[in-house]
């Protein structure tokens, strides 16, 4: 039976690309895509998926829902490796933008109707999720999984040297997110950094002729750039894509069991990921943590599923 899934997307280079994969997946059913402020405000996020979606066709439609600011705003967004529009400038037309309930009543209504049967998978700022569980405290009980995009344990930050960007732009969401008592993962930094896609592995993926190897082209060879200039990288990281693979080959990561929460307030720490590692801990364990990552073959898979994605879609 394919594993429920709500994806919880800021689109965004990767999230853009989980899209791809996700929608086609035989092991997947999506039965939701809800969009969050992040890499881009949450109405551009929207009108990505939108346009992601329509692009894709995919054969069965999710319900969509669209997020709100976090209460305090988005402190930054990710236009400098995502590109103005959050998908490299690819410009993707949508026909017609649809108005879409809160992304926090979608998840809500879709956890409802399949009571511990549904996956989310939180590639963005944890705001909606926070939100879903704040409308509806039964929510995380009624989850089967968790599976989050953030934090680090003990690389260094990628938006500031101790915060990783999900987790820098809604603190106080994610803290409430981590104390929620739902069996939740957290693929940090340091598993997600050690998947590196480079130009030869776009070389493997579809091609430019199919739908999915061009829509792949268009939003993948802008972040080329990007990281080579901001970063000198010959490569492009593409952390989402390496969530959802743990979500669905959790055997491809290694993970401990650890008592997480988030500095909300610190000067030079905000955002920071802090877990209680003491010989004794005196924090309860609350979530999972991917440590390690087989990243050969997380590689191998986002490059055959993908493939797989543009055998699927009509040209
Ligand atoms: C996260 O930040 C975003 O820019 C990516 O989409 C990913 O979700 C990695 O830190
Ligand atoms: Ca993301």
């Amino acid at each position: 039976m394919p594993k429920k899934v709500i994806l919880d997307v800021d689109p965004g280079i990767d999230d853009a690309i989980v899209l791809c994969y996700a929608l086609f997946d035989p092991e997947v059913e999506v039965v939701a895509v809800t969009s969050v402020g992040g890499n881009v405000a949450p109405q551009v996020a929207s009108r990505n998926t939108q346009a992601i979606m329509e692009y894709l066709d995919p054969p069965r439609l999710p319900r969509l829902g669209v997020g709100s600011e976090p209460d305090d705003g988005l402190p930054l967004d990710g236009r400098y490796v995502h590109g103005i529009d959050g998908l490299g400038g690819t410009d993707l037309p949508v026909a017609v933008l649809r108005s879409l309930h809160p992304a926090e009543k979608v998840i809500c209504d879709a956890v409802r109707a399949a009571p511990n049967e549904i996956t989310i998978i939180a590639l963005g700022p944890l705001t909606n999720i926070a939100r879903a569980f704040q409308r509806d405290s039964e929510i995380p009980r009624l989850l089967r999984h968790l599976v989050i995009t953030g934090g680090t344990l003990d690389s260094p930050g990628n938006i500031t040297p101790a915060a990783e960007f999900n987790i820098y732009c809604d603190p106080l969401s994610a803290k409430q997110v981590f104390q929620a008592s739902c069996i939740k993962t957290l693929i940090p930094l340091d598993v997600t950094n050690r998947v590196k896609l480079t130009l030869g592995d776009v070389d493997q993926l579809a091609s430019d002729s199919t739908k999915v190897g061009h829509l792949l082209r268009c939003i993948i060879m802008p972040a080329f750039r990007a990281y080579r200039q901001r970063f000198g990288l010959e490569g492009i990281h593409v952390h989402d894509m390496v969530t959802y693979l743990a979500a669905l080959h959790p055997q491809l990561f290694a993970m401990k069991s650890l008592s997480g929460n988030v500095e909300t307030v610190g000067e030079l720490t905000r955002g920071m990921t802090v877990f209680d590692r003491r010989r004794i801990p005196a924090w309860r364990e609350n979530m999972n943590v991917a440590y390690n990552i087989k990243e050969e073959q997380v590689l191998t898979k986002i490059i055959t599923g993908l493939n797989f994605s543009a055998q699927c879609v009509e040209e």
